[in-house]
């Protein structure tokens, strides 16, 4: 059934279009009401009701915008809402744990190094994180320290940090890293679905009785909207990530996830301010370099990398490891790819095994089949610009490698 390989690996590449589509539609409108909001000049002449307005230029005309703080008098007949760029970046970005991470457990989220569970607990600790993480999250906002707004702040940098390390103690560095994008992420989405909207739409039920809506729900949702504001862009670090193992697989990767919030914040900081014409303060961008040159050296740090090597693989790739053109594999993989492929790679300019990837023992070549399959059997993207004169006899062994073994056991 290697059509199914072909088949995944396209749906893989479908819902990550979506997935980035979405989320580039999400941000990019809640950056543009944040640096709108904060914008805002007061003035006289504003109709009553109204906190403060803004003149913009786009695409070929102007645009006068007005803030209405709570409502304005009256319901407009129209309302655009948004919502649905926050949730379907979220449920596409559901669909891809599940398709890279659920679905490739045994290679992606499990690290028996880091600790022994089956895929089926993996996934269970993954789902019950994110729903956890929300109640706690919103637990604590609600709580008297949720009056606090720095207090809260700081409070829940440390349960970021806390899963941070957490996660790191159950998946694999990358899955570790993702996971905390998740969590993070289903945060905010959440804060969208359960307080941002739901507020809103209180209000707008208010004024259509014609009652003076509550201005606590608004200062909720605002609350909500700043922490969104400064988990932005260490979400979408932590998404990236996966394409970067000097962060995610080295030894303090957990403390490299916690400077990554920080800077997050130091950068929002800038466009905060400046946004609201309060000044340039300089210093966050230099504040931003030291901890980026900080995480650069963190990564250097050595690791004891996965521990010994596991000789025999792990039962869900035996068929790889067993089937009778494997040896070839063995051999072509060891004179086409190990001289990048290897925990200490040969290929000058390459100083780390690439993306994590080595190809050096048995098990290894048996967990990485599909994406052998993938990148060197059914396309030529490995290696790179076939610098290592590989040639179509040694793809096509590759993928009668891969198509008899997952054919043998379906
Ligand atoms: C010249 C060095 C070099 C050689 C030789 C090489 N690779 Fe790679 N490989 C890389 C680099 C660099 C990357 C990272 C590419 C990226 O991040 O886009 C990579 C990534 C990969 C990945 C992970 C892809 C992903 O998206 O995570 C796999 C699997 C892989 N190589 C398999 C192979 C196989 C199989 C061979 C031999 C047929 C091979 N490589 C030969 C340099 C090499």
């Amino acid at each position: 059934m290697y059509e199914f390989a072909i088949a995944w690996e396209w749906l893989a590449f479908a819902v990550r279009w979506l997935h980035v589509v979405t989320a580039i539609a999400w941000i990019g409108s809640s950056f543009y009401f944040v640096a709108l909001d904060l914008g805002l000049t007061k003035r006289d002449h504003l109709p009553p009701g109204a906190h403060g307005e803004e003149w913009q230029v786009h695409g070929g005309g102007f645009y006068h915008i007005q803030k209405y703080l709570v409502a304005p008098e009256r319901m407009p007949e129209h309302l655009t809402w948004f919502k649905w760029e926050s949730y379907s970046t979220w449920l596409s970005g559901f669909a891809m744990l599940c398709i890279v991470y659920y679905g490739g457990a045994d290679l992606f989220l499990v690290d028996r190094h880091v600790l022994d569970v089956s895929a089926t607990t993996a996934i269970a600790i993954s789902l019950a994180s994110l729903a956890l993480g929300w109640v706690l999250y919103d637990l604590l906002c609600k709580s008297p320290i949720g009056k606090n707004t720095w207090g809260l702040m700081i409070l829940l940098y440390g349960v970021l940090v806390a899963m941070a390390w957490g996660y790191t103690q159950v998946f694999t560095g990358r899955a570790a890293f993702l996971h905390l994008g998740a969590f993070t992420a289903t945060i905010m989405s959440a804060n969208v679905f359960f307080i941002i909207i739901p507020n809103q739409k209180i209000v707008v039920a208010d004024l259509i009785a014609g009652r003076t809506p509550d201005p606590k729900l608004g200062a909720q949702a605002k609350q909500r909207s700043l922490h969104n504001n400064y988990l932005t862009l260490p979400v979408i670090f932590f998404m990236l990530s996966n394409h970067y193992p000097l962060a995610f697989a080295t030894a303090f990767n957990w403390i490299i996830a916690a400077l990554v919030f920080l800077m997050g914040v130091t950068i929002r900081h800038w466009f905060n301010t400046t946004h609201a014409r309060k000044g340039k303060p300089t210093w966050t961008w230099l504040a931003t370099a030291l901890l980026f040159i900080l995480i650069m050296w963190l990564s250097t740090v050595p690791k004891l990398l996965t521990g010994e090597e596991r000789a025999e693989a792990a039962p869900a790739f035996t068929r790889f490891a067993e089937n009778a053109h494997f040896p070839a594999v063995k051999e072509t993989i060891s004179t086409r790819c190990i001289m990048c492929h290897a925990a200490e790679p040969v290929f000058d300019g390459i100083a780390r095994p690439p993306n994590g990837v080595t190809l050096e023992s048995k098990a290894e070549i048996a967990a990485r089949a599909r994406e052998i399959y993938i990148q060197a059997g059914r396309s030529h993207a490995m290696p790179p610009g076939n610098v290592t004169d590989m040639t179509a006899d040694e793809r096509r062994l590759i993928s009668a490698w891969f198509e008899s073994a997952v054919g043998e056991t379906r």
